[in-house]
């Protein structure tokens, strides 16, 4: 597995894949890897004849500052994982190597925006979809690997390839949770061990039908100590979905599930 920090040496190993024929499955990511990151790669391993990840935590999708600088990073063990998984390359820019080239002007978010990560997050999805964007450009992948974790993310990346017209395949892949539920997250590392206890409930109360209407899951969340952001039912792109955000332990924790 080679490790490349600059976008010159990118740029030639991607032409070298383009000219000999090879196909290139891409997983961005912010680092400080989990089995639930992990599984995105092991698709594109599968799938693709060349897996490229990055690792960048994007300042412009934080908005809050705060967040940006308590934002876990371990690139010493991300690396190592990333090895032990067939990843080919990884990709890790320094902050000043990674010149926007500004949002699309095509791009129109239009609902996604918003409701949820998009209203409570002002100016998150700008940030998100400049940096994929300018990924996109370099990396130049066949396939780019998203996780419903993030099921609005996916939902607003498909959009800006849309608009933009790029020729990359959007592969969603199933969220990927602890024996307990929790759907894996980089931000369970700042935790308690009580804590992790406690969001496991999050997907139990998704899921249950004991508590049936939002309004029950979100009280029955508010009693178990969790602030709870949102707690809503929205159809994205043809797919029906609860979504919740909720705080614990000053973490902010996202989920959902399919419904019918
Ligand atoms: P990050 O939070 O590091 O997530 C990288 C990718 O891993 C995203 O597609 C996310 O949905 C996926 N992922 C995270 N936890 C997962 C889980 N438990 N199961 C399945 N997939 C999971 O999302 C971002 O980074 C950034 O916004 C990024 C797209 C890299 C742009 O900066």
């Amino acid at each position: 597995m080679r490790v490349v920090r600059q976008i010159s040496e990118l740029n030639t190993i991607v032409s070298n894949c383009k000219s000999a024929g090879k196909s290139i499955g891409f997983v961005p990511t912010m680092g400080s890897l989990h089995e639930g990151h992990l599984s995105l790669l092991k698709q594109s391993v599968e799938i693709c004849d060349i897996s490229i990840v990055s690792i960048y935590v994007n300042p412009s999708q934080f908005n809050v500052s705060s967040d940006f600088l308590s934002y876990p990073r371990n690139e010493i063990e991300d690396i190592s994982k990333l090895k032990d998984c067939g990843c080919d390359i990884v990709f890790i820019p320094e902050v000043d190597e990674i010149d926007f080239l500004g949002l699309p002007s095509a791009v129109k978010l239009g609902y996604l925006e918003n409701v949820m990560e998009g209203s409570n997050r002002p100016g998150h999805f700008k940030g998100v979809i400049e940096v994929v964007y300018r990924l996109f450009s370099v990396v130049k992948p066949n396939k780019a690997f998203f996780g419903e974790k993030d099921f609005q993310q996916v939902m607003v990346v498909r959009k800006m390839v849309t608009d933009t017209n790029l020729n990359i395949e959007i592969v969603s892949c199933k969220i990927f949770r602890e024996a307990s539920g929790l759907a894996m997250s980089s931000r369970n590392v700042r935790l308690s061990d009580k804590g992790k206890i406690k969001a496991a409930k999050i997907h139990f109360v998704l899921k249950s039908s004991k508590f049936g209407s939002e309004t029950v899951k979100s009280n029955e969340l508010k009693r178990l100590g969790f602030e709870v952001e949102y707690l809503t039912k929205h159809n994205l792109g043809g797919f029906s979905r609860l979504f919740v955000a909720v705080w614990i332990e000053g973490v902010r924790l996202i989920d959902n599930i399919a419904i019918d």
